[in-house]
């Protein structure tokens, strides 16, 4: 047993069999040995392939959207975007980088819970305090404005969600990382699947529940649900990204199709197995939230807002400097097969966009 498992198994020995979600959240967020604390990420290098991490487009059609809400909204200063779960920064550095119209505006607030990837947004972002973005110098902001300078945008990185007004929360692949719970249809009856010990192995035990369901094993995704209530109280509009489905459609899967471990760009073993050595991460299941006002593939949610005129800049781009071969005419190129891997029908264009109206 690794030293996270000991953990887990001195408190089974306390108090008997615990709730997967908690066995999640240790082997997922614990401070000294969770997967994410310790060196799990998205990205070439790291774990798993997430959108921001196929290359910046995703993040220049985030730009896009942001430009359309902030027009809609009347072009608030400042603008406060949250991104959630933001991981190692890579697609706020997207969203900079595409020098939205809104940039001057915008308060960019990057939520990660984990420390060892927040010390990764200094890296290639100009971090300022909250006190700064949130509540600036009044005698700065007035000597900007008569120079007529713009204030943003100003970058935060914070380990949990402000308690200031948002005009616009993101997170992409956050809710399928939060802890759950499960449950199993027996012969007669419903059952909690919690952790206990089997000697020294970490193994499930069912344990009836009042709870009812009708067939196979379900998650149950309270933390999920309590984040988009969390993230809705902050007043804006809440955009999640994700791969989704029903629970009533997952109870019909396997449910290690939908309930699934990464490592190294594999997938990992058991979800009990080797505690925070691997990434645990569960579809969404989209009825467990609070009712979202739009629910949107992300192919189309991407065509909406511009990716394929995006598309068409970067071979232009491309035409124009291929003699070249610099680094604008390769990212251009680039764009090309970034918009097939985002819109990939039975990949990432089959993630779930899911918007909450303010
Ligand atoms: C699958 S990664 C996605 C990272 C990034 N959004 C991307 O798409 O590449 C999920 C991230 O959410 C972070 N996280 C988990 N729970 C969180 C919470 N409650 N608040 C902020 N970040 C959280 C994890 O540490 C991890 O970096």
């Amino acid at each position: 047993m690794n030293e996270l498992e000991e953990r887990v198994a001195d408190e089974i020995r306390r108090r008997g069999p615990v709730p997967f979600s908690e066995v999640m959240d240790l082997a997922l967020y614990d401070p000294d040995f969770g997967f994410y604390s310790t060196h799990g990420s998205a990205g070439r290098r790291g774990d798993f392939i997430t959108s921001p991490e196929v290359g910046p487009l995703f993040g220049a059609v985030i730009a896009r959207a942001l430009d359309t809400w902030w027009h809609e909204m009347g072009e608030p200063d400042p603008f406060v975007v949250v991104e959630a779960g933001a991981g190692a920064g890579t697609l706020a550095i997207a969203v900079l980088a595409a020098t939205p119209a809104c940039a001057p505006a915008l308060r960019y607030v990057l939520v990660e819970s984990s420390a060892l990837l927040r010390d990764r947004h200094r890296e290639y972002l100009v971090l300022e305090s909250a006190a700064h973005a949130f509540a600036p110098d009044r005698e700065e902001v007035v000597d900007r404005q008569e120079l007529d300078m713009p204030t943003g945008p100003i970058v935060v990185s914070l380990a949990e969600l402000p308690r200031v007004e948002a005009h616009v929360v993101l997170a992409n692949e956050l809710l399928d990382n939060l802890p759950l719970d499960l449950l199993e249809r027996g012969d007669d009856r419903t059952c909690e699947v919690r952790v206990g010990l089997d000697g020294d192995r970490l193994v499930e035990v069912l344990v009836p529940t009042d709870l009812s369901i009708e067939t196979g094993r379900e998650p149950v995704q309270t933390a999920a649900a309590r984040w988009v209530r969390e993230a809705r109280a902050l007043g804006g509009r809440v955009v999640v990204f994700d791969y989704a489905d029903t629970t009533a459609s997952m109870a019909r899967r396997p449910w290690t199709d939908w309930l699934r471990t990464y490592r190294d760009h594999q997938r990992g073993s058991g979800v009990l197995d080797d505690l925070g050595s691997q990434d645990i991460t569960c579809e969404v299941a989209v009825d467990q939230l609070p009712r979202p006002a739009h629910d949107t593939a992300q192919a189309d949610w991407l065509r909406r807002h511009g990716i394929d005129d995006l598309v068409a800049e970067g071979r232009k781009v491309w035409e124009e400097r291929a003699h070249l071969g610099d680094l604008e005419a390769m990212k251009a190129r680039s764009r090309v097969s970034e918009a097939e891997a985002l819109t990939a029908p039975t990949g990432l264009g089959a993630f779930r966009v899911l918007e909450w109206e303010p």
